[in-house]
């Protein structure tokens, strides 16, 4: 087994699991990723079934690869990730020719399940959710490049009425303080100089290990400030995502105070009407998340702020839907990833009555984009002549004399420049 490609859908945990994903595969095989799949002994589909157009391409790209199976059938084939959490036993009955399916939580068990797979001739399936052992299985971190993930924390709790998370992922389980330090200080080793810490909603961290309050409690903004202090050679900390509802303002001050944490709030709102938040069992109103933004804005004037919207939820009507249109106006978002409600069996929202039509939905989406358009193109023109500090990350788009890179803020930029300013 020598080379194995991975196709990675979905967020940034994703992005994280399959760097994991070629991290157990390289230290049981010395296998290396490829970029090409024709040339792979194991190609591995990291799944995402947040919404619905990402768990149709799965399928779509699986039909592709049956034909090189045919070709060679030694080639492994694994579907992981969310759709496999949630598909299980129905991916290799819907795709004989798939060898493994394995979830969020059981991608260390890679090489047992393939050998397994060699060894009784059939496909294997392992989506449980076995808490933390994925950690305490990992190989130490190999990396490439300046930027590097950690994850702090796995899984939801939150249930949102909309969301497949908490049900593929799990519930919300931190990793133990000392690890997510040594992970930090193994990454320096290696030249990393931004770590971005993971996990579906970051400002939980700590609760279900260290307690909510009191003696021995430690919570997200504690970590950030320990790792601020205590990671030589990383000059950047960036923190994803955040759930407004546990985001204190002790932890909006702890990062002011932090200097390598950077100006970078990714707070996703969905709603801003307070009747539709309740459905969505967001669990704040918009007058506090109005409030936290307020926090960012007079302790971090410079904060990028960036979220996530969805038109079209269940019931949504037209006024609703105007009190998100006001929220974009009055918060003025850097940036929004801006979705039409895709509903999700066995999630609560999916037996909501009053659904929206495919059109309406998109005439809304159309309508907030519009609006956001406006408001980030001000923003950014309003950076016209400034002066930032950008990592450089690569070449933007093969181009041998273009490079891109981001502010702290998290702001795209290109410039001219070459290949040696990479990690620069
Ligand atoms: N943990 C993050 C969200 C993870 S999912 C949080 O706290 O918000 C990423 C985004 O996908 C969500 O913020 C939401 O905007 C969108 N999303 C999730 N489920 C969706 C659904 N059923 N339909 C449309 N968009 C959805
Ligand atoms: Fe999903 Fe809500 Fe958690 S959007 S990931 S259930 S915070």
């Amino acid at each position: 087994m020598k080379k194995v490609y991975i196709r990675t859908f979905g967020c940034q945990m994703n992005e994280y699991d399959t760097t994991k994903m070629f991290d157990v595969l390289a230290a049981r095989y010395g296998a290396e990723p490829t970029d090409d799949p024709l040339e792979a002994d194991v190609i591995l589909f990291n799944t995402c079934s947040v919404r619905e157009k990402a768990q149709e391409k799965v399928f779509h790209d699986l039909g592709r690869v049956k034909e090189l199976k045919r070709r060679n059938p030694d080639l492994v084939i694994g579907v992981g990730g969310c759709v496999a959490s949630q598909e299980g036993e129905a991916i290799v009955r819907r795709a004989p020719y798939v060898d493994v399916v394995f979830g969020p939580q059981t991608l260390h068990r890679l090489p047992e399940l393939i050998e397994a797979r060699r060894r009784q001739d059939r496909p294997q399936v392992d989506i449980s959710f076995p808490e933390i052992e994925k950690f305490d299985a990992l190989p130490e971190p190999r990396v490439e490049g300046a930027s590097a993930f950690v994850s702090i924390m796995e899984g939801c709790s939150k249930y949102c009425s909309f969301c497949i998370v908490p049900y593929t992922r799990g519930e919300e389980i931190s990793r133990p303080l000392e690890d997510v330090l040594v992970e930090v200080a193994q990454l320096a080793e290696q030249g990393v100089k931004e770590v971005t810490l993971l996990g579906q909603n970051v400002n939980a961290y700590g609760k279900d290990l260290y307690g909510r309050h009191g003696e021995g409690a430690f919570d997200f903004g504690d970590l950030i400030e320990l790792i601020d202090r205590n990671s030589p050679g990383i000059e950047r900390i960036r923190f994803t995502t955040n759930h407004p509802k546990d985001f204190t303002r002790k932890m909006v001050e702890q990062i002011a105070r932090a200097e390598k944490v950077c100006e970078w709030f990714h707070l996703p709102v969905q709603s801003g009407s307070d009747s539709v938040l309740r459905r969505m069992k967001r669990s704040y109103n918009r007058k506090q998340y109005l409030r936290l933004i307020q926090w960012v804005r007079e302790l971090i004037p410079e904060a990028v702020i960036t979220t996530d919207i969805i038109v079209g939820f269940p019931g949504e009507t037209e006024e609703e839907f105007r009190e998100t249109l006001s929220l974009v106006e009055e918060v003025q978002f850097d940036a929004a990833f801006m979705f039409m409600y895709s509903e999700r069996a066995g999630t609560p929202a999916a037996k909501m009555e009053d659904r929206l039509s495919v059109a309406e939905k998109k005439e809304r989406l159309q309508r907030l984009m519009e609006v956001q358009n406006r408001v980030g193109r001000a923003k950014n023109e309003a950076r016209i002549g400034k002066v930032y500090d950008v990592l450089v990350e690569g070449l933007d788009k093969g181009k041998p004399d273009v490079v891109f890179g981001r502010t702290r803020g998290n702001i795209l930029v290109t410039f001219p420049g070459d290949a040696s300013l990479r990690g620069q």
